[in-house]
Parts: C-alpha cells; structure tokens; sequence
C-alpha cells in the first residue's frame, strides 16, 4: 500500500551512491545485460543496472544498431526504499540505468552520449575490456595508461550535455598503483560523476581473485571528492557486505555473481524459484532469443542441477522445450 502511493524520486546514480547505504549495481555485460535481464535483478535489490558494453562509433553511425544494442521500458528500473546513510530517513527512489560506451575519440563519444543521454541515467566509459581486438583499437584498458586521453574523453561528453549530466568511467586497477591514483584523480578533474573500479589488473584473468586492498587505494585516491563502486567477486549479499567494508566502498558492483543468482543481493544463497519464474516471464514479454534464454537459466541453474540435469537441459533446443522442462521440475510459469 505504502508503495504504490508514494512516487518515487529521480535520483542520479552518483547522488544514489553518495546519499544511501547498500547501493548495489549489475555490471555492464556483454550479450548479457539486456533489458529482461536488468528488469530481473531490479527485482531483487539491484539499484543501478547497466547497457552491455557498446562501440560508440557503431552507435552513432547507424540506427540498426543503436535499436539492436538499446531497449528500455518504464518499468525496468524499479523503485526501493533506501535508506540515508548513518541511519537517516527512508527515501522512496527509483533505479538508475547506465548506458555504457567503448570509445577512443572524444567526438564520437560525445556524439553517441548526446544520441542516448535523454533514454538513460547515465553514462559510462569503459576503461576496462582487456581483449585483444579492443586493445588494438586503442579502447577498453588501452586507456588505462593514458589518463590525458580519458580527460579529454570525458570533458567532451560534458562539454557536450552539461556539466550535470553524470558521466563515469570504469576501470581495472593497474599493477603500479600510482598509475591509478593519476588516473583516478585525472578523470575527477575532468568532471566523472563516480568511479566503478574492477580490482584485477588487465592482465588477470577472472579466475584471480580480485585485490580489496587495491580498490580501497583507489577510494582512498578518489579523497571522497567522487563516489568509488567496488567490482570483483561479490557472489554472495554476505561478501558485498566485506566488500563494502574492507574497500569503504559505497557501492558493489557484481557481474558473474549475478549471472549465477540474480536475487544474490536479496540475501539467497542461490537462485530462487521466483528469479526463474520471473525471467521466463519477462524474456517471454520483452523477447529473448533462444540461445540467449537458455544460456542465462543454465548460469541460474547451474548450482541446483546435478552433472545429468545439466546435459539433459543442455541439450533442449527450443522456448517450448526449456519451459516444459521447468514446469515438470515444479516450476509455475501461469
Ligand atoms: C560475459 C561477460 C561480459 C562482460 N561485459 C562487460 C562489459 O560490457 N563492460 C564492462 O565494463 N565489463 C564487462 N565485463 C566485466 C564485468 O563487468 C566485471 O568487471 C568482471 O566480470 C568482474 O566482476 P565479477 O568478479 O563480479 O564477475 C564482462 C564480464 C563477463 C563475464
């Protein structure tokens, strides 16, 4: 009752992160992170979702991909009573989304924010994708060492929509951890409403275990002028709260973790019937192709199928099959 009388405020997600305790976030996913996706985890506690890492050249250049890479609905976002920090009132707030680009050149990535800013809460910039092809195109971690570069990036997109529109970055933590401090503090000179900080370096696998003490450098380094978001191995509400505590963090950031259990910040320790329930729904509303459907419940059911369960369900290979699988296995879909 309390809920649907009271409407809730539009917040910027650097406001969010700076005002309330326990703010959570879903990572940008390639492929992943797409529209029924993101309305699921805003289900379960998630306050700030974000769009797949996106080529902003691509997304200026032709309207195919910009529809292709971006859908967006009212609802997806969600709305949350948070709480201010050191125990001030409960605010009703709605989520944030975040459209995420790869860029090098300062025109292209203001030309695609500009293209995309009214449809979102934000915009990040990706200093992080440690593929090869990327690293040849001189975007993702290619950036990490060339903070001037980022400067000039960033200052082009606010340039171009205002010095309030909330433009982030996210980064790896470099192994000369004064590289990042400079660019930490480069990017907050140049007007970055908060910074995300994945603590592996780009040479680290995600089978590494992430750094905290690396990310608290970086919290430290951002002098509490910017809001930091912690990334790395929060698979569990219980290792985002550590991760909170350890880096002083005032958000954390999961990707796998969410992939595995998308209500894993509602405090499940896997993912409960209702997130499956939910997510055949909501692709089923919004449309997912098959491959993508059944990739995502075999991440979410991967931890409650024994090795057979999960080559029988490997093996269906279509929407009708998959869903008559689930419903035999005392799932409820109606
Ligand atoms: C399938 C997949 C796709 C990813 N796509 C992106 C992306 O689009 N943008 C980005 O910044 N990071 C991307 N990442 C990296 C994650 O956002 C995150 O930084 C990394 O997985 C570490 O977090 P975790 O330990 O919670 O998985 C991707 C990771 C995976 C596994």
């Amino acid at each position: 009752m309390e809920d649907a009388v009271i409407e809730p405020e539009i917040i910027a997600p650097q406001e969010m992160l700076r005002t309330f305790e326990g703010i959570n976030v879903a990572a940008p996913l390639v492929r992943y992170s797409k529209l029924p996706f993101r309305h699921l985890v805003s289900l379960y506690d998630v306050h700030i979702t974000h769009v797949p890492m996106t080529l902003a050249a691509e997304f200026s250049r032709s309207l195919q991909a910009r529809h292709s890479d971006f859908t967006t609905t009212r609802e997806e976002r969600g709305a949350f009573w948070l709480t201010e920090r050191n125990k001030g009132p409960r605010r009703r707030v709605r989520g944030a989304l975040v459209m995420q680009f790869a860029a090098n050149d300062p025109k292209v990535f203001a030309d695609a924010a500009q293209l995309i800013h009214p449809h979102v809460d934000g915009i990040d910039l990706n200093l992080g994708c440690p593929q090869r092809w990327a690293y040849s195109e001189k975007i993702g971690c290619w950036l990490l060492r060339q903070p001037d570069h980022v400067r000039d990036l960033v200052r082009a997109a606010k340039d171009r929509l205002g010095w309030n529109y909330p433009i982030s970055v996210k980064i790896r933590v470099d192994p000369e951890l004064e590289r990042t401090e400079r660019l930490v503090q480069t990017a907050i000179h140049a007007g970055v409403s908060h910074v995300t900080v994945h603590g592996r370096t780009r040479h680290q696998p995600s089978s590494d275990p992430v750094s905290l003490p690396s990310i608290r450098f970086a919290v430290e380094a951002a002098k509490g002028e910017v809001p930091i978001v912690a990334n790395g191995d929060a698979w569990s509400t219980r290792e985002a709260e550590q991760i909170r505590t350890i880096t002083g963090a005032q958000g954390v950031m999961s990707a796998r973790g969410l992939l595995a259990n998308p209500a894993l910040f509602s405090g499940y320790e896997q993912t409960p019937s209702s997130a499956v329930e939910h997510f055949v729904r909501l692709s089923t509303d919004y449309g997912m192709l098959f491959p993508l459907f059944h990739r995502h419940l075999a991440y979410m059911l991967e931890s409650r199928f024994s090795r057979s369960e999960k080559l029988l369900f490997n093996s269906l290979a279509s929407h009708a099959s998959v869903v008559d699988h689930l419903e035999s296995r005392g799932f409820q879909f109606m």
